[in-house]
């Protein structure tokens, strides 16, 4: 998996369309989708082009995508991915995800998680999938130690990757740790502190007051040092931990900017300085709330 992807979520239509071709271009070859992102068809339909061009084949490309939590059932998991791929023109994926541990059901306006479906039955099916080459690699996302450590004690093929938020205000240093002992690989999501995630609640009424990491005071210092960007000091910092980042951006300059951060380092000052920014789970931003009763599901929690 390379270290630096690009992530689409909110991306759409004729901009995710465009910024994908800039990102390709630049040389990103991670592509991070779902789903419930609604936008595997645009994802498929760029690659399609870049591959009838001869600009790339499917080996040099990884791709994710993930089961949504509002499809999640284990007699769906076969036909979720078989549509994805469909969406995605694809034969296979290199990584399937569980997006959310949580099965979530509307009825009406209530919204809360299934009592009767449990991510372990799930992972199953996803056993399966792995089995029948549609996905090379299999894993999940927002998953605690707590909810890996009993996957781990309940499959057959051990989850590749864990999917988690992760920023410079919640670092996840015990789940990083816990991953590497299990060889498995965090992917961050909402690298640069998620600064749209309003965007989103907004679809639901709602808007959250977000921690800056893109505006804040040490990271522009330790930006200023190397003649760099805030977000590119944010990634950095994330790659220097060991994790994968998947930044997004239909903007091509940031998407170029967010994807040259090989050719400098972060030292020990700057690490300890970045380190000491932790908050821990007070900053964090995607904590699923706006899906109602949710949290009163025993797997809610991270
Ligand atoms: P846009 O897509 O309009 O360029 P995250 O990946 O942490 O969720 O952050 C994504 C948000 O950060 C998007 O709103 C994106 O805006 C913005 N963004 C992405 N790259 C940069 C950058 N290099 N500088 C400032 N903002 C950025």
């Amino acid at each position: 998996m390379p270290a630096l992807g690009y992530g689409t979520w909110q991306a759409k239509d004729d901009s995710l369309e465009k910024a994908l071709e800039v990102a390709l271009e630049t040389g990103y070859r991670h592509i991070d989708t779902a789903q419930i992102y609604e936008n595997e068809e645009v994802v498929g339909r760029v690659l399609k082009k870049f591959f009838d061009e001869g600009k790339l084949i499917r080996e040099d490309v990884f791709i994710t995508t993930k089961i949504s939590p509002l499809t999640m059932y284990p007699d769906k998991v076969e036909d979720c991915l078989k549509e994805s791929l469909r969406k995605l023109q694809l034969d296979y994926v290199d990584l399937y995800l569980i997006h959310f541990p949580i099965t979530i059901v509307t009825t009406g306006r209530d919204t809360y998680g299934h009592p009767n479906i449990d991510y372990v039955q799930i992972w199953k099916k996803m056993e399966e999938q792995h089995l029948a080459g549609r996905a090379k690699l299999i894993g999940v996302s927002n998953f605690s130690i707590k909810k890996i450590e009993r996957l781990l004690r309940n499959s057959r093929v051990k989850p590749a990757t864990n999917q988690v938020e992760m920023h410079v205000f919640l670092q996840q240093r015990q789940l990083v740790d816990f991953c590497a002992q299990n060889g498995i690989t965090v992917v961050a999501y909402s690298p640069l502190g998620c600064s749209g995630y309003n965007e989103f609640l907004s679809r639901y009424g709602q808007t959250k007051k977000l921690p800056d990491a893109l505006g804040n005071k040490i990271v522009a210092k330790i930006a200023k040092k190397h003649s760099k960007s805030p977000a590119q000091v944010l990634l950095r910092y994330l790659l220097q931990l060991g994790v994968s980042a998947i930044p997004k951006s239909v903007t091509p300059e940031r998407i170029g900017q967010n994807f040259d951060v090989f050719d400098f380092a972060l030292d020990e000052d700057d690490l300890a300085s970045l380190a000491a920014l932790e908050v821990g789970n007070a900053a964090r931003i995607c904590d699923f709330k706006v899906f109602g009763r949710i949290t009163e599901h025993p797997n809610y929690g991270f």
